[in-house]
């Protein structure tokens, strides 16, 4: 966890100036946690080693889209990285500017190309010759030419959980490397087609630089290939991925990881003045937010069944899928520390019907039942992949700014959950 989003104060964990203890009083459990100043240094420790060096650093809102946050970083300067018509709803409901905006995804439907062609984003991210043709055939339906990259598979192993590595060939992203070239000449020849980019994105929660190095001597090979046949790039976007520490893994630190990469860039830009101004574009979702959030829960219960111990708690993988899905592992602390009572090698599990339904497995926590949790690290990829199963409410979402909580999203309510169902009427 970022130290600015998350300190012990007298024993107790606080979130800037807040006692976790006073959010759950107020707010109930399981909770969201965010900090708005831990938000703010993860942006600016890209954007300072960006600064002037021709980059758009675009947020992967899927890692994290209450637009509380979308709005903190689209102040700070931040574009959007999407995926969904429903991402791009939210970049228009904060005043974002769509011109800031990346459409990537594998399966972007004709509604949702021909709502992001009206409002004009700057970038799709195409992934399949099907798709290209799908866009020219939109853009000429409107009259207009769609700004494209396409989505090279640069075929450079993340090293990384597989299910979010996504750059090997075997993946269903991006059009292979070898086969690129010719999709561009085709996207070329497309009237409503308009080629601006290169995108690449390897995977997530990469902790090394060298695959991305590896990724970005590609993407320049082949848009030195394009240059020969006459297309001209006016960005490179080399995706998001960089991880983040949530056990004992060392990430790169950010300035000098950034700095690398666009050396690298600077290098090529100097071979021919036409490169001079090509942009970069980054979609970082995770290193911007995972780390000024976390998931406040209570125990509920304390469970032995002889071979293990249980930690019963209140959140469950509905609120926090991570673990479920990817055995991810997230940090785990007591709110308030305990020394009435020794630590105990326990699992942290929810009450859901699932034996896939735990948080943490393995930890030595000092916990009596009603203490409070903090799971840590879950400011990305934690609300957005929260689903109501077992009929559960999502979690509220509190953004810490200072002293004061705000309230980004409350607690959904039970009736929210089935107001719009109905029964079949009898007859
Ligand atoms: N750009 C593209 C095209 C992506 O597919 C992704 C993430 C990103 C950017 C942002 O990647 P990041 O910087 O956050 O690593 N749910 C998983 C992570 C899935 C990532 C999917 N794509 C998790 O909880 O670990």
């Amino acid at each position: 966890m970022n130290p600015l989003a998350l300190t012990r104060q007298h024993r107790e964990l606080h979130c800037e100036q807040v006692a976790l203890t006073a959010i759950a009083q107020a707010y109930g459990t399981p909770t969201y946690v965010y900090s708005r100043a831990a938000i703010e240094a993860a942006f600016a420790s890209f954007a300072s080693a960006a600064a002037g060096r021709g980059v758009l650093l675009c947020f992967a809102m899927k890692a994290n889209s209450n637009l509380a946050i979308l709005d903190l970083l689209a102040r700070q300067g931040a574009g959007f990285d999407i995926v969904s018509g429903g991402e791009l709803e939210r970049v228009l409901a904060i005043g974002g500017n769509p011109a800031r905006v990346v459409f990537s995804g594998v399966g972007k439907t004709h509604a949702e190309i021909r709502r992001a062609l009206e409002l004009g984003v700057k970038c799709f991210n195409v992934e399949s010759s099907a798709e290209l043709d799908r866009i020219d055939a939109i853009a000429r339906s409107l009259g207009r030419r769609a700004p494209i990259s396409i989505r090279v598979n640069p075929d450079v192993d993340a090293g990384t959980h597989p299910y979010i590595s996504t750059g090997l060939r075997e993946n269903k992203f991006g059009i292979a490397h070898d086969h690129a070239r010719a999709v561009y000449a085709h996207a070329a020849t497309l009237e409503g087609i308009e080629i601006v980019g290169i995108d690449c994105h390897i995977g997530s929660q990469i902790v090394e630089t060298a695959p991305f190095l590896d990724a970005l001597h590609r993407v320049l090979n082949l848009a030195d290939a394009l240059e020969a046949d006459g297309i001209a790039l006016r960005h490179l976007d080399l995706g998001g991925g960089l991880g983040i520490r949530y056990d004992t893994e060392t990430p790169p630190d950010r300035g000098a990881f950034l700095t690398q990469l666009l050396d690298r860039v600077d290098q090529w830009r100097a071979v021919k003045p036409q490169r001079a101004g090509v942009e970069v574009i980054f979609e970082f979702g995770r290193a911007l937010v995972a780390e000024a959030g976390l998931l406040l829960t209570r125990v509920e219960y304390l469970k032995d069944n002889g071979a293990r111990h249980f930690a019963v708690v209140d959140a469950a993988m509905n609120d926090l899928m991570r673990p479920a899905l990817y055995e991810a592992w997230h940090p785990v602390q007591t709110v308030i520390e305990r020394t009435d009572r020794p630590p105990q090698l326990l699992d942290v599990v929810g009450p859901v019907c699932e034996s896939g339904d735990w948080l943490a497995r393995g930890r030595t926590l000092a916990v009596a039942e009603g203490d409070l949790l903090a799971i840590g690290c879950a400011g990305a990829y934690g609300m957005t992949m929260a689903s109501n199963y077992n009929s559960r409410p999502r979690p509220a979402e509190i953004l810490i700014d200072g002293a004061h909580m705000h309230v980004a999203r409350p607690r959904e309510s039970v009736q929210a959950l089935f107001a719009t169902e109905q029964t079949l009427p009898l007859i």
